[in-house]
């Protein structure tokens, strides 16, 4: 049964930093203090705008090279934002790489099973079409041409799969879709800071993985911004949070690096304040397993100083739509936001964890999964509220409060691009 057995009382500020004065805008003065416009939450057109200046020109994460352990082994990632559908696979000589999952003779979808909107998974020495048996190598050449004395010259033999550049980052995949190519590295794209921001976790030591997907009717930088701050917390999650409840928040400044960003959140837990019996039995909180790993880590030193105790997570954005958060003690979680309409979205949450050693780890980690999720689930049931509220233009524009300028500031590197694409187009 579950039974609330701790409720603080006092107001407390949860802050990092000797932060308690700051006011980022003034750190900040080129993202201003004005209103900011709802359009972009409820326009198709900006839907459409979105896959071009931001999907299709970025540097995109589709996974992570734990999928991808042996020679053959490929998943599927459908990525209806680019109106594609994309094959992952290890190659012969154990590199990664990406192919539209088209075959090149007729157009059918190459790789799919059950359905051929559902992802897949698995293993081959070669892809094989449905349609009319051509199959096709793991570096995307034409391996089995079926009748070859009937076709025209070398068009058969010809026969490519088209391949999507990728790069990797820590063992995650990331795809880029931009015509003619990626006008940077991955690295370039990301800059220096969030390159080497992991630079002191043992993230090969990462090898537990859990992944959960959903839908809901929600833009997607909805929910992007309700990811990017903690102030919610403190009435939406309050349920389930009882330390959340009565807090000021006072986040550290956050660091921008481009459109990229680097968040903190601090805050020292009170010993033994839990909400529920199962936290407290199982070591686990709403921010995951409380037991230290195998491998103790320390605060990413690229988002402190190296003097940092009291820190709870850290957040890199990979702009637009990838997060990764280091969580204390020592277990990483990463988002992924995938518009598939103006109004509807999938969201993408995945754990990693180094290897638990026992039954009372093992049983940490499920109990931090299902309350990390249960908090997720208030928040996407929550968006899909607020989407109906925007999509009611009651109102045109809404106020931010210092504490939001991690949204202040995605949303204006949303703008820039959108608006450097209608120039290109001429719209400007
Ligand atoms: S469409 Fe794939 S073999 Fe014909
Ligand atoms: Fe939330």
């Amino acid at each position: 049964m579950v039974r609330q057995v701790n409720t603080p009382t006092e107001n407390r500020i949860i802050a990092g930093g000797g932060a308690y004065d700051q006011r980022h805008y003034e750190d900040h003065p080129e993202l201003g203090t004005g209103l900011i416009s709802y359009e972009h939450a409820i326009s198709p057109r900006s839907f459409e705008l979105e896959r071009e200046a931001l999907f299709r020109r970025s540097w995109i994460n589709v996974g992570h090279e734990l999928g991808l352990p042996k020679v053959g082994s490929y998943f599927t990632r459908e990525l209806e934002v680019l109106n594609t559908s994309i094959i992952l696979v290890r190659g012969k000589d154990r590199k990664i790489r990406a192919f539209h999952n088209v075959c090149p003779h007729r157009g059918n979808k190459l790789v799919w099973e059950g359905h051929p909107a559902q992802e897949t998974s698995g293993r081959a020495m070669a892809f094989f079409c449905k349609y009319h048996g051509l199959g096709y190598a793991l570096d995307g050449k034409m391996e089995v041409l079926r009748d070859p004395d009937n076709w025209f010259g070398s068009q058969g033999c010809d026969l490519h799969l088209v391949e999507v550049p990728v790069e990797l980052w820590n063992g995650f995949i990331f795809a880029n879709f931009r015509p003619g190519g990626p006008s940077e590295s991955l690295r370039a794209y990301m800059g220096e800071h969030i390159w080497s921001a992991l630079d002191d976790i043992p993230v090969e030591l990462y090898t537990d993985h859990v992944r959960g997907l959903g839908e809901i009717d929600s833009n997607w930088k909805t929910l992007h911004d309700a990811f990017s701050e903690a102030w919610h917390g403190s009435v939406l999650h309050s349920q389930a949070m009882v330390t959340m409840r009565n807090i000021t928040f006072r986040a550290p400044p956050s660091r921008f690096d481009g459109p990229h960003r680097t968040a903190i959140s601090c805050g020292t837990v009170p010993e033994g304040a839990y909400t529920f019996n199962i936290e407290r039995i199982s070591r686990a909180s709403v921010t995951g397993s409380q037991i230290r790993p195998t491998r103790e880590i320390e605060a990413p030193k690229a988002a402190f100083g190296p003097d940092q105790q009291d820190w709870v997570a850290v957040t890199f954005t990979v702009f637009p739509s990838f997060q990764l958060q280091v969580y204390a003690p020592g277990w990483i979680n990463t988002y992924n936001y995938w518009p598939l309409a103006h109004n509807r979205m999938r969201f993408e949450i995945n754990q990693y964890f180094q290897r638990a050693r026992d039954f009372s780890e093992l049983f940490a980690r499920t109990t931090g999964i299902a309350l990390v999720l249960d908090n997720v689930r208030q928040d996407l049931g929550l968006l899909e509220a607020t989407q109906r509220g925007l999509e009611s233009r009651v109102y045109d524009t809404y106020p931010l409060i210092d504490e939001e300028h991690n949204i202040r500031h995605f949303h204006k590197m949303v703008d820039d691009r959108i608006t450097a694409y209608r120039n290109e187009l001429g719209e400007g």
